[in-house]
């Protein structure tokens, strides 16, 4: 059994506007580091990376992304991603 929790973090019945990317969404419990006896062991070490990382990127200034870019897309099953996604520091 493969259980998608990318699917389960976006549930509209959950979260409004789940596809919005919005830093500053109300808290809830998710599922994005799993449950249970398998809970993932280096989440508070992912936590601190990613906000270290948004910290950093969104003070950079006029930093936004390429217009020109294409064929981003998300795609994964258990992890999800995309391959790439080209930024302009102009
Ligand atoms: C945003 C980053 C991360 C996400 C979304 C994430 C997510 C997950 C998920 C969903 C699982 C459960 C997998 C399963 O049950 O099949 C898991 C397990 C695990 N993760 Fe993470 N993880 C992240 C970062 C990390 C980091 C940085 C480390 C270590 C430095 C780590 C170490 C582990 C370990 C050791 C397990 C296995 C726990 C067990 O089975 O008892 N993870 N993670």
């Amino acid at each position: 059994v493969v259980v998608n929790l990318g699917s389960a973090n976006h549930d509209e019945t959950r979260w409004r506007e789940p596809e919005r990317f919005d830093v500053f969404r109300r808290q809830r419990p998710h599922a994005a580091f799993a449950l249970g006896p398998h809970t993932c062991l280096g989440m508070h070490l992912a936590r601190m990376e990613t906000r270290v990382l948004l910290e950093e990127l969104l003070v950079m200034p006029d930093l936004r992304l390429d217009p020109e870019a294409h064929d981003v897309h998300v795609t994964g099953l258990t992890f999800r991603s995309p391959q790439a996604l080209p930024v302009r520091f102009s």
